[in-house]
């Protein structure tokens, strides 16, 4: 029987994800969950043929460089892959794969739980309660904003910016977008087409960021842009930290131009900002937009499933480079 491919987990996967991996490949686990450092990457790289590593890793143009010629693919679990050089991954002759489609509903549900906590105030009420310092009640009481018929923008209508727009139809939102191309009617199911992000943001009393992290998407909300929509404006990224000038959002939040923000990801990972932290419209999740049963099981699989089609000789259906 021929020999499995060598395969290293960087991180700790569902269980279903680790049961089958142990069953197709020679594969290293790590039961600990630690994070590595570049240069325990790069060693690993001398004594594996795959990787299957998570957005906590990162294949920058240095580890890349100092990578083993061993390692043949980078199945990422995670559908970005800003935490990769694809360009030095690909002069190296490394495919790289990603995880799409199958965590667009969880994240979708998580940029909802997100804009109704900010809209509501449900992280000021729920720290107000815990503390024991609710001692009154009145109509003026913690008076948010309501979602329902609002003007809603989504900032990249990809599967996830769909997959929202499809789970708050239920609100009966106005929903525009801004995309480098406008969808087929089919998918864009309604919702009305900006060319610019400037067109689009004057029309948004909610904005949802599902864009990937680029260069040219880094700082994509600014202090010009946070001006441009009305005040009172409620802010949810789930996308990645670099998409928002986080001293501009502090800015805005402290103004008033934003009456809230729901925040998932951040700048800085994992901590995120403190500056942030000290406001109360800001409601703050650590990066688990995808962190459900069904989609880790998914991801896990789908990463496998990119590996097995490698190795068979195929081209995964995943395959970014
Ligand atoms: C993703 O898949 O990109 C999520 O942010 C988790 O890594």
């Amino acid at each position: 029987m021929a020999e499995k491919p060598a395969l290293w987990i960087t991180r700790k996967l569902s269980d279903l994800t680790e049961a089958r991996a142990a069953r197709d490949y020679d594969v290293q686990l790590n039961p600990e969950d630690r994070v590595f450092t570049p240069d325990e990457i790069v060693a690993k790289s001398h004594e594996v043929d795959a990787i299957l590593p998570c957005h906590s890793e990162h294949f920058n143009a240095d580890v890349v460089a100092r990578m083993s010629d061993r390692v043949k693919i980078i199945a990422n679990h995670s559908v970005g892959v800003d935490h990769c050089d694809l360009q030095a991954l690909k002069a190296k002759g490394v495919v790289v794969t990603n995880t799409p489609d199958v965590l667009s509903d969880a994240t979708a549900e998580i940029a909802l739980l997100l804009m109704l906590a900010a809209a509501r105030r449900a992280g000021e009420g729920d720290r107000l309660v815990r503390a024991g310092n609710w001692d009154s009640w009145s109509p003026a009481f913690m008076v948010g904003t309501q979602m329902t018929g609002k003007r809603l923008g989504i900032v990249g209508m990809g599967r996830v910016g769909r997959a929202f727009a499809k789970l708050v139809q239920g609100f009966g939102m106005e929903i525009h977008y801004y995309n480098r191309r406008p969808l087929p009617p089919e998918q864009e199911a309604g919702a009305i087409y900006h060319a610019a992000i400037e067109d689009l943001l004057p029309h948004c009393q909610f904005v949802s960021l599902h864009c990937p992290a680029t260069p040219e998407t880094l700082n994509l909300m600014n202090a010009e842009r946070f001006a441009l929509l009305p005040e009172g404006a409620i802010l949810v990224n789930t996308a990645r930290g670099t998409l928002i000038d986080e001293a501009a959002l502090i800015d805005a939040l402290s103004s008033g131009r934003l009456a809230g923000a729901g925040l998932d990801v951040f700048q800085l990972e994992p901590g995120g900002n403190p500056q942030l932290a000290k406001l109360d419209n800001v409601c703050m999740l650590p990066h688990i937009g995808s962190a459900t049963r069904e989609t880790r099981d998914a991801m896990g699989f789908r990463a496998l499933d990119n590996l097995d089609a490698f190795f068979a000789g195929e081209k995964p259906g995943d395959q970014l480079v």
